[in-house]
């Protein structure tokens, strides 16, 4: 069933406060509930003779538990009834009178494979709520804009679950009077909340414990719990929140609004974490970090992710969603807050911002280009987990990112103040995000330019931007800019509205100085033109800089090859902005992927060769300048179809090669320093430099092993691996190692076996290592992952591990799966594990099923034989909605 945007009504009825009783029990848990019902008085002026409760197929409600103000309801009379997922309850006390209605479940947590709602991890009660998992441990009205007040009562056995945690403040506890053997905890949360926020953790857990001061001098408790042992390896996460609670009051004003702050890691995790109220749970990769375990970009995304779950409490939280159709209202506006977050802590803005734009061009465009393409909000779906997607989150955060850009930093602030201080303790929507903006500055902007703007919301598809400006005066000293703009049709959209795209646009002199500092060319019409002022003879534009909108910009003046190559060159050396530098690189080298056979102008690597040299000092941004392009971005890009994996795979060897070639020198010498450096030094430092000469090192490695001669580098990059004082470091000499073509079967196996040996006993860094494999482009790659299926150290029910090897594989490692000389036995296999994985866990199955969104750009052949799979999984009859809704849109039968 398909639930539309335009069908929303308010809720019939409202919950004021629940009151809940878990008896935990890994195979019978019990759960009794008391709701103080309520009609909704803006829902009609006639309140609803019925009441919806949603229930999961998974909860068994005991017979006779039901009681409306006290008294029992009776099936047999037609008090109620269950049909489709939902608990229908008639004979309510009429008018509008509120009521009681207590009830009595029981769950399975140890058959919860799907690990929402309530499930074990490793011996850890713990539950996932969003979006629909409440009502698989509670019959309720379950919709985010059911905002209710919380007392939750947990019981459990005192020896196997010391520690009790839900969200809120803890009001009681102790043994329970009948039965020492168990005990119980009573916490109560002040704050309403949508049910999507509730959570509960049982189990014998470490406490690291931690305390940070507010604005308002009032301390808050910070605890992050973890497994006996991992005590250490918390310092990160926790400098992580206290920075992200201090830049929240600092940058928007958002003061924590509880005494305490738990944070709770598990290894059995469907997505990265979730930011219920208080009591936030964790992926535990996603908390876990110590210098020897793990890697820079464990630390970065740490800092991130715990920042981003902190932000919510305010953008999620205490501002939530009326419906999921408003999803971005919270995710992108996150996103984009851990990303400004991020960028602060990394005291280089640009290196962040190089890296949310790679992302959104890998990842988020793909998506707006094929089947499963829709807006930031979205106008339907059958399966809302589908819609955790890279467009609702990173496309949602390029839009909160424009708004800025146009309104300027103060008037952004002065928006996002009117929008928490309007609707705090609401459950709104993007609109009325738009609207504070908006009156927050009611200069800006018309009242029709914030209409069209919100087309962003509304209009999937990644907007295509031509200009041309060949149309110079000399003696005026004047420039005229033509830009023409087309959304691109997507399913169910055909015809596009123009946007609002803000083109942040700077001109630099012949000799290289900024003549005209960055101006909002503010794009509106179809076609417009602009005029800049004060350009001198020879000059060199910069259009989008700092990525200033999620669009492709095609530069029309740059019809002919030389002057294109010529003035990515003058940027890539000049340009004021560092993120220009580097996108005109990537340019450079996606030109030279789209020339078949790799070949990179003598224009492009002169510019390489200059900009090694001028950013030596600036190692974190060479690094990223130089970094390979993805085999996958590239075939993305690719201007005609169809696409060939193997002569992708070959052009981007080549691509490296020649730069080895023309940076040989210089790439050894980085070597060499590298390990001078670290010798020469003791502790571990996460600042830009130190992760900048990781990071390089990194790249040299992997351009230099493609040299001719490889085998002093692979040798080289051996014995760095078993020495090297860091994790990064340790890390990107075996993916060296095992992704190289030139690596022998020895190096690769030894390289595996010398990192095994050493961290087997580490879970995450397992991952990591079986992620190295699967991703490894080899036309055998299909045997490698089918072996890995089989090696202790892949758990077949943990999401991390599926998506390292499966989702590595389907969704990373598209010569592995495209460019083998059989595709159609890799299509098949994947089919069968999505199928499997489906029985248990249909969220995580849905996110492999992606794998068959690009089918449509290879060949024949290998399109059939993708069609014949994803037919075969729509023909099985417990295919999950989840996976169904992905397969029936590739097949353009949505
Ligand atoms: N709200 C969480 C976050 O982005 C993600 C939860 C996703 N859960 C899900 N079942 N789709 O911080
Ligand atoms: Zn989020």
């Amino acid at each position: 069933t398909v639930v539309r945007l335009a069908d929303y009504q308010p809720p019939p009825f409202l919950v004021e406060s629940i009151d809940l009783e878990i008896d935990l029990h890994e195979t019978e848990t019990k759960v009794r509930s008391r709701l103080c019902v309520r009609p909704n008085p803006t829902y009609a002026t006639e309140p609803c003779s019925t009441l919806e409760l949603d229930v999961g197929a998974t909860v068994r409600l005991v017979p006779d538990s039901l009681l409306l103000n006290g008294k029992r309801l009776d099936a047999e009379r037609g008090a109620y009834h269950m049909h489709a997922g939902k608990l229908v309850i008639r004979q309510l006390p009429s008018g509008n009178d509120g009521f009681t209605l207590e009830s009595c479940v029981l769950l399975n947590p140890s058959e919860n494979t799907a690990l929402e709602g309530l499930y074990l991890s490793k011996g850890t009660f713990c539950t996932q709520c969003e979006a629909e998992g409440f009502r698989r441990i509670v019959p309720f009205i379950d919709r985010p804009d059911v905002l209710a007040r919380y007392r939750t009562k947990i019981i459990a056995d005192a020896s196997k679950y010391p520690v009790l945690l839900s969200n809120g403040n803890l009001v009681e506890h102790g043994p329970c009077p009948r039965d020492p053997q168990r005990h119980y905890a009573i916490y109560e949360d002040p704050w309403p909340k949508p049910c999507y926020l509730f959570a509960l953790v049982a189990g014998d857990l470490a406490r690291v414990s931690d305390e940070f001061v507010r604005a308002s001098n009032r301390p808050v408790s910070l605890h992050i719990y973890v497994r006996h042992g991992d005590e250490a390896r918390t310092a990160h996460a926790m400098e992580s929140l206290k920075k992200a609670m201090l830049w929240d009051e600092k940058t928007y004003g958002r003061v924590y609004d509880l005494d305490v702050f738990n944070i709770v890691a598990v290894d059995d995790f469907n997505m990265g974490a979730m930011e219920n109220k208080s009591l936030n749970i964790f992926n535990s990769k996603y908390i876990l970090a110590s210098p020897q375990t793990a890697t820079d970009s464990d630390y970065n995304a740490i800092e991130a992710v715990v920042g981003h779950e902190y932000f919510h409490n305010w953008s999620g939280n205490r501002v939530t969603c009326r419906d999921w159709f408003q999803l971005s209202l919270k995710e992108g506006f996150t996103v984009f807050r851990e990303q400004e977050f991020s960028a602060d802590m990394r005291g280089n803005r640009a290196v962040k911002r190089i890296a949310d734009v790679a992302r959104l061009r890998s990842t988020q465009f793909p998506q707006d280009a094929g089947p499963t393409a829709h807006p930031v909000r979205p106008d339907t779906y059958e399966t809302i987990n589908n819609f955790y997607s890279v467009t609702i989150y990173e496309k949602g955060a390029e839009v909160i990112r424009m708004m800025k850009t146009l309104l300027g930093e103060q008037g952004f602030r002065r928006g996002t103040d009117l929008y928490f201080a309007r609707h705090d303790g609401e459950a709104v929507t993007c609109d009325d995000f738009v609207a504070a903006m908006a009156d927050a500055s009611p200069s800006v902007l018309s009242a029709a330019d914030w209409e069209q703007f919100k087309l962003w919301y509304a209009q999937a598809g990644t907007p295509q931007v031509w200009i041309s400006d060949s149309a110079y005066d000399a003696q005026r000293r004047e420039l005229t800019i033509v830009a023409r703009q087309r959304v691109p049709p997507t399913p169910g959209q055909p015809v596009k509205k123009p946007h609002v795209i803000p083109i942040a646009t700077g001109v630099l002199d012949a000799s290289g100085k900024e003549v005209v500092p960055t101006t909002i060319l503010c794009l509106k019409e179809a076609e417009q033109s602009f005029t800049l002022q004060n350009v001198p003879p020879g000059h060199v534009v910069s259009y989008l800089r700092h990525f200033s909108a999620p669009i492709k910009l095609t530069r029309e003046s740059w019809a002919d090859q030389e002057r294109e190559e010529r003035e990515l060159a003058f940027l890539m050396a000049h340009d004021t902005d560092d993120f220009q530098r580097w996108d005109a690189a990537q340019q450079l080298l996606l030109n030279a992927a789209h020339r078949r056979d790799g070949s990179l102008t003598p224009v492009a690597i002169t510019s390489f060769q200059r900009a090694f040299d001028a950013l030596i000092d600036d190692p974190l941004i060479l690094s990223q300048v130089l970094a390979p392009l993805s085999e996958s971005y590239v075939m993305d890009e690719q201007p005609t179809l169809p696409v060939d994996p193997e002569l992708v795979h070959k052009a981007c060897l080549s691509i490296k090669r020649q730069l080895a070639e023309a940076l040989r020198s210089r790439l050894e010498h980085v070597l060499d320093t590298a390990e001078q450096y670290e010798a020469g030094r003791s502790g571990f430092s996460l600042d830009s430099i130190e992760q900048g000469r990781r990071a390089l090192e990194a790249v040299a490695f992997s351009l230099l092993v493609t040299l001719p001669n490889p085998e002093p580098y692979l040798e080289r990059a051996l014995v760095r691996m078993r020495n090297a004082a860091t994790m990064t470091t340790m890390l990107a000499t075996l993916q060296t190692l095992v992704h190289a073509d030139a690596a022998s079967k020895e190096h690769r196996e030894q390289a595996l076996s010398v990192f095994y040996d050493r961290w087997q006993g580490d879970y995450l860094l397992m991952d990591k290592w079986l992620r190295i494999q699967a991703t490894a482009p080899r036309s055998d790659a299909l045997m490698v992952v089918q072996s890995l299926l089989h090696h202790p150290a892949y758990n077949a029910g943990n999401p991390n591990n599926i998506y390292s090897v499966l989702g590595g594989f389907a969704l990373a490692n598209p010569y592995g799966l495209h460019g083998g000389s059989n595709a159609s036995s890799a299509y098949r296999f994947l089919a069968d594990q999505i199928l499997e994985i489906d029985g248990r866990n249909p969220q995580v199955a849905a996110r492999l099923a992606n794998a068959f969104t690009k089918w449509r750009r290879f060949s024949e052949d290998r399109q059939s034989a993708m069609r014949i799979e994803m037919e075969r999984m729509l023909e099985s009859p417990k295919l999950s909605t989840d996976v169904g809704e992905v397969i029936f849109k590739c097949l353009e039968m949505a």
